[in-house]
């Protein structure tokens, strides 16, 4: 799967640069940042209330904030398919979990590229999607921490002896050049932020990343 990352999106015409994937991308991914956990400021609530109201793309929001606890719910109480908390800030992640899949979302487990995964693996149990940071959260365009590929094949082969359950989505630095070690890995999900709309045509870059990613694999 396919998920642009709007981050890279022109923010003034949101609604034409969603339309522009429309139909050929499989998530619509939302970065939530407040600025406290992350040093970058985007989009909250009420921007993702207008998303929702003008895309049948299933929204894949993932919250780089602080006390996702609290936040979290609304989020998913709005409508978005997928909410994604970051590990590093959630106070009780077994719990947010139940709230947010109560509220009628998935939930995502996000962690950063220097959070290992081991001690989280109960944890996950509870979750639909493990979200693999390639770079440090807050900025698009950065380069991507190929390292980070360790815990893509850990969770990998996880999820293939039927230990754990979920989407394995990474975001950060996902382009033409590293998409294919990414799927070797097994990875379900890309994110793809610059990589699609820094492109002149967004929708035809996002069909040529998940052809990478489709022939890599086999
Ligand atoms: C970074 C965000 C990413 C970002 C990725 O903190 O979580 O979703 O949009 O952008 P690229 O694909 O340009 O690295
Ligand atoms: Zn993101």
């Amino acid at each position: 799967m396919i998920a642009p990352s709007i981050l890279s999106a022109d923010f003034a015409r949101l609604a034409d640069e969603v339309a522009a994937v429309q139909g050929r991308a499989d998530w619509l991914h939302v970065d939530v940042m407040d600025a406290h956990f992350v040093p970058n400021l985007t989009l909250g609530l009420p921007v993702v209330q207008s998303l929702l109201a003008t895309t049948d793309l299933p929204l894949d929001c993932h919250l780089m904030i602080e006390n996702p606890d609290r936040w979290a719910i609304g989020y998913a109480e709005a409508g978005s398919y997928n909410v994604t908390v970051h590990v590093e800030a959630a106070n009780d992640p077994v719990m947010l979990a139940k709230n947010v899949h109560a509220a009628g979302s998935k939930a995502g487990l996000a962690i950063k590229p220097k959070t290992p995964l081991e001690p989280y693996l109960d944890v996950l149990k509870h979750y639909d999607t493990l979200l693999v940071m390639s770079v440090e959260p807050g900025f698009g365009g950065q380069k991507f921490i190929a390292e980070v590929l360790d815990k893509v094949r850990a969770a990998r082969r996880l999820v293939d002896a039927g230990h754990l359950n979920l989407v394995v989505e990474i975001d950060g630095g996902i382009n033409r050049d590293t998409i294919e070690q990414a799927a070797e890995a097994g990875v379900d999900c890309f994110v793809a932020g610059s990589a699609v709309y820094a492109a002149d045509d967004p929708a035809r870059a996002v069909d040529a990343l998940r052809l990478q990613a489709e022939n890599s694999k086999r």
